[in-house]
């Protein structure tokens, strides 16, 4: 049978479970995706990191499993981490557990991979320090040294990320914490951080426990601390969780984000794969220093079928298609101004069923951007809730939506800064036809086009 919910143009193993983005490199010519991954079944046992390349961060061939828990020091798991250059050898820098400690694993060829005689190269947490987790290690290299900073939390105190330097990515010297939060806001242990420099600023990006979200922020570093300027939450549809980012040979900084399912285990293990990863978004930074987000522009290559309808009124009551776009794997670019419409949007209507509707807008009294999956599915086995963020729109600003739709994944870009990535699962065949809508005041919709897309395999 047919599986409706599986996407087709969105990275996801070729079964089985995955969730973090691993060891992203750009390598020789060659974009790198590792993950975490269990090929076995759809649950999340036994974790291997997983392995594809690409040429073009779009179409991607899958590659022999890189590493799995084989050693007394990862025995119970090859967890998140890095991929950094060293000289040449690609080297993968990852969280052995048993318990959490750090580890390095190197290739010739990106293929076979040697763990280091060396291991664990942290073999634990600083000493006098109670952390709540001690785990994916995120490298990078400054002149003549290494940094690395590792996911961790002070117990009772907050998240923290803990800041080590090395020579050679063998012996490591913990320096401090580069910056702790507060229980209370932002959570007691940050998983995946990534810390970079981006434009003048600096970058930290963390998925808290237990906030299941991903909260950045963009300040200063100096003398290895980190000093918060602004802070923003990265996805607030819900289903987005550990994104690891990296720098490519065009200088871009691209990241690659997990989208988790939202329907229950046994549907998941009874399709057989659970997890996909996100649109490879590139990250830059704006004049008032918060992040922006767009889909990378190879993703383009992906159009079809190209539909378009021309500026018009968006009247309260009635409902305008993006021309005859339709099917289960689309993109659409809108742009809708509010005027006196207290919400517009666009609503995905699906095909084998109407009742089945997922709706994305804009409401000017609370001022948020909200997808409501409530009407979404029949299935009574999946989430089906509201979510939200924050958006607020100058009087003569549009609303600017750029969304994909690919089967069980909905990927929203808002005005280039606001993301709302979500999971939907409507019951029978049949895809999603768009249409936008305005109530409570006439909207006025200045641009729509769409495009089917291809699949990537
Ligand atoms: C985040 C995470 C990481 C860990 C990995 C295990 O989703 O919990 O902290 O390394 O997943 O798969």
């Amino acid at each position: 049978m047919e599986d409706n919910h599986r996407p087709a143009y969105h990275f996801l193993p070729p079964k089985g479970w995955t969730n973090d983005p691993n060891g992203l490199i750009h390598f020789r010519g060659e974009y790198h995706l590792f993950y975490q991954h269990n090929p076995e079944a759809a649950v999340p046992r036994n974790i291997v990191w997983g392995h594809a390349v690409s040429k073009d961060l779009v179409h991607w061939k899958h590659l022999p499993i890189a590493l799995r828990p084989d050693k007394p020091y990862d025995k119970d798991g090859v967890w998140t981490g890095c991929m950094v250059d060293d000289g040449g050898v690609p080297t993968a820098v990852y969280t052995g557990v048993h318990p959490e400690v750090q580890c390095i694993a190197t290739s010739r060829d990106m293929i076979t991979w040697e763990k280091a005689p060396e291991n664990p190269v942290i073999a634990g947490p600083p000493p006098g320090l109670q952390v709540t987790g001690f785990r994916d290690p995120y490298v990078w290299r400054s002149r003549d040294w290494w940094y690395a900073v590792v996911g961790s939390g002070i117990k009772e105190v907050g998240g923290a990320i803990l800041l080590y330097r090395s020579r050679d990515l063998r012996r490591w010297e913990y320096l401090e914490p580069a910056l702790v939060g507060e229980k209370a806001k932002t959570g007691e242990m940050w998983e995946c951080p990534n810390f970079f420099p981006l434009g003048r600023k600096w970058v930290l990006w963390t998925s808290p426990v237990p906030l299941g979200r991903v909260i950045y922020f963009v300040g200063t570093f100096r003398n290895h601390r980190f000093t918060p300027e602004y802070q923003g939450e990265m996805d607030l549809g819900g289903c987005f969780y550990a994104p690891q980012g990296f720098r490519d040979a065009k200088g871009r900084r691209i990241l690659f984000g997990w989208l988790w399912e939202t329907r229950s285990e046994r549907m998941s293990v009874e399709a057989g794969w659970a997890g996909v990863q996100s649109l490879p978004r590139q990250v830059s930074l704006s004049k008032e220093g918060r992040l922006l987000f767009q889909p990378v522009a190879e993703l383009r290559q992906l159009r079809r079928d190209h539909f378009r309808v021309k500026p018009q009124p968006l009247r309260p009551g009635e409902e305008i298609p993006a021309g005859n776009l339709a099917g289960d794997r689309w993109e659409l670019i809108a742009e809708i101004h509010p005027q006196d419409a207290e919400k517009c949007g666009v609503r995905l209507y699906h095909t084998g069923d109407e009742a089945q509707v997922t709706s994305l807008f804009f409401t000017r009294a609370e001022g948020k951007v909200v997808i409501d999956r409530t009407r979404s599915s029949h299935y009574e086995e999946v989430t089906r809730d509201v979510r939200s963020a924050p958006l607020e729109l100058r009087a003569d600003q549009p609303l600017g939506l750029h969304l994909f739709v690919d089967r069980s994944v909905v990927e929203l870009y808002v005005n280039g800064h606001t993301c709302l990535t979500s999971r939907i699962y409507p019951r029978g065949a049949g895809g999603y036809r768009p249409r936008l809508f305005a109530e409570g005041g006439t909207a006025r919709l200045s641009r729509l086009e769409g495009w089917t897309l291809d699949a990537i395999w």
